[in-house]
């Protein structure tokens, strides 16, 4: 008997089986019901709400996990299943007037998805539908940076979490979902954290410690407060650099792995190298920097690491921002002119100006270049190419790599007497000879704080011997 197959069963029996087979599934999946309801915190009456607020997705026959919130990371990078859509981060956007949620995406962009959005408000999940818009700025890549506006629905003014799927997923998947944070929950227009912070994007292989030094001492000297560093890999010597700034307070590591989703290209056109997505996705995570900070921080400041922006009246930016705002108007995003001083040549014969050889000869056992060696520019071929800024981050709805996207105020190219930028890096104009090269020393007038600076972190960080003083 206990060996029959079903089929094999007197068809009484059968009957009375198939009732308690399904008196079975309907108390497990109450069962189910009820356990999803206590884990995911939602109360009875928040899972009608769902119901209803889902109606337009059929909802899922078995209900076997509650909602998952992605692990706490600072990008977690969540692909939507059955697209090629990769969300960054999410923002609430207070400044539209219309209450919307911004998710940060990377988007196919050949790609057509009709986004929903999941809300977590308070006790209850709502929905509502994304419209996509994908920046301008994709340099022809078949990937591009995008941003899913999310509206909010009615009395949900302050989701924590958002979640984004295809419409076209399958009720089932909606199980699965992962739930992002949504940050900037409070606008704040009159007291920040910070000044300054700068963002410096996609540290790729990087080995240049002694420029990296330099630079997070010279923003110091300029009133910099807090340096985001978007981070795929690098030498264990800048590692340990960063480790020391980040544990100062300076410095924020973000891990940028989108090289785990994507074939991050490392040009900036295809044809500069082959890849999916524009300069190891540049974007966005410039655009997740100036949102990040955008309650955190008065300016930001969008550049380079072997690029600083140096005013020629005043030392720091502290004193700088004033005259700007005074001469350019307020909220404007400041572009400075981008002047290159090659360190791949070596400086013209007569130079008798560089720093004295004694401040720097500890110096030459660390990796990488030092920006005092180098104080000879080329001289400049179009005013305003390739400029890098600083901005309200507030005024800024979208960036990119030389200026703002989308911005209030629009933006003013900074007079050269008021300040530019010093971009310390190999040589553009390989045809000049260093005749034709100029001298800047502006750096030098930092160099009694700077060199000290320096050599306190090199030997704190265990670069230089503890006792060695030049
Ligand atoms: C994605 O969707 C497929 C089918 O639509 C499903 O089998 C799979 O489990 C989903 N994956 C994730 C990670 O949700
Ligand atoms: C920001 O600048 C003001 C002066 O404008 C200064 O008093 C304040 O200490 C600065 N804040 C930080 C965090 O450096
Ligand atoms: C990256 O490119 C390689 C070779 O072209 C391909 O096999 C791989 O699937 C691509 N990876 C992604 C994530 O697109
Ligand atoms: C550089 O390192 C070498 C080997 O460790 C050492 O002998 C030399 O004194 C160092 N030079 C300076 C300038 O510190
Ligand atoms: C350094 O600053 C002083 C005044 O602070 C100024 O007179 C001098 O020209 C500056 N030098 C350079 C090279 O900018």
């Amino acid at each position: 008997m206990f060996m029959m197959g079903h089929n094999q069963l007197p068809p009484r029996l059968k009957k009375f089986r198939r009732l308690v087979y399904i008196s079975q599934v309907i108390t497990i999946l109450s069962f189910t019901l009820l356990l999803w309801t206590y884990r995911s915190n939602m109360t009875f009456q928040s899972w009608t709400q769902y119901y209803q607020a889902t109606s337009e997705i059929p909802l899922p026959v078995q209900l076997t996990v509650p909602p998952k919130h992605v692990p706490e990371q600072k990008v977690p990078f969540v692909a939507v299943n059955g697209t090629q859509t990769l969300l960054v981060s999410a923002y609430l956007e207070h400044r539209t007037g219309k209450g919307e949620v911004r998710v940060i995406a990377v988007v196919l962009r050949s790609e057509t998805v009709v986004y929903h959005c999941l809300f977590r408000c308070q006790e209850q999940l709502r929905i509502s539908e994304g419209v996509s818009d994908i920046h301008s700025d994709h340099f022809g890549f078949a990937y591009g940076t995008a941003d899913i506006m999310c509206p909010l629905p009615s009395s949900c003014e302050t989701p924590s979490h958002i979640a984004v799927t295809s419409a076209a997923a399958n009720s089932e998947d909606i199980l699965h979902i992962e739930f992002l944070e949504v940050k900037n929950q409070k606008a704040q227009n009159d007291f920040f954290p910070y000044n300054f912070t700068v963002c410096l994007s996609t540290m790729f292989e990087f080995t240049n410690v002694l420029q990296l030094v330099q630079s997070l001492e010279m923003l110091q000297l300029l009133g910099v407060n807090r340096v985001v560093v978007y981070k795929t890999s690098s030498s264990p010597e800048t590692q340990r650099i960063l480790d020391y700034y980040t544990y100062k307070g300076l410095v924020e590591v973000i891990p940028w792995s989108l090289s785990r989703f994507l074939n991050v290209s490392r040009g900036w056109l295809p044809l500069h190298g082959p890849g999916d997505l524009h300069y190891f996705g540049q974007i966005p995570a410039l655009n997740d920097c100036v949102y990040r900070h955008m309650y955190q921080s008065r300016y930001v400041a969008l550049h380079d690491l072997d690029e600083l922006i140096l005013a020629q009246s005043v030392k720091s930016w502290l004193e700088l921002l004033p005259l700007l705002e005074k001469k350019y108007g307020a909220d404007k995003c400041y572009l400075f002119e981008n002047n290159v001083f090659p360190n791949t040549v070596p400086p013209p014969p007569t130079s008798q100006t560089l720093p004295p050889q004694s401040c720097c000869r500890s110096w030459q056992n660390v990796s990488g270049v030092n920006i005092l060696a180098h104080l000879y520019q080329e001289p400049i071929l179009n005013s305003y190419e390739s400029t890098k800024y600083i901005v309200n981050p507030r005024a800024v709805f979208s960036a990119t790599v030389h200026g703002p996207l989308s911005s209030l105020k629009g933006y003013s190219f900074v007079d050269r007497n008021i300040a530019r930028m010093y971009h310390t890096r190999a040589a553009k104009q390989t045809e000049l000879t260093p005749d034709q090269l100029i001298y800047d020393g502006r750096l030098l007038n930092y160099s009694t704080q700077l060199i000290p600076n320096v050599d306190t972190v090199l030997r704190k960080s265990g670069l230089l011997p503890e006792h060695n003083i030049h």
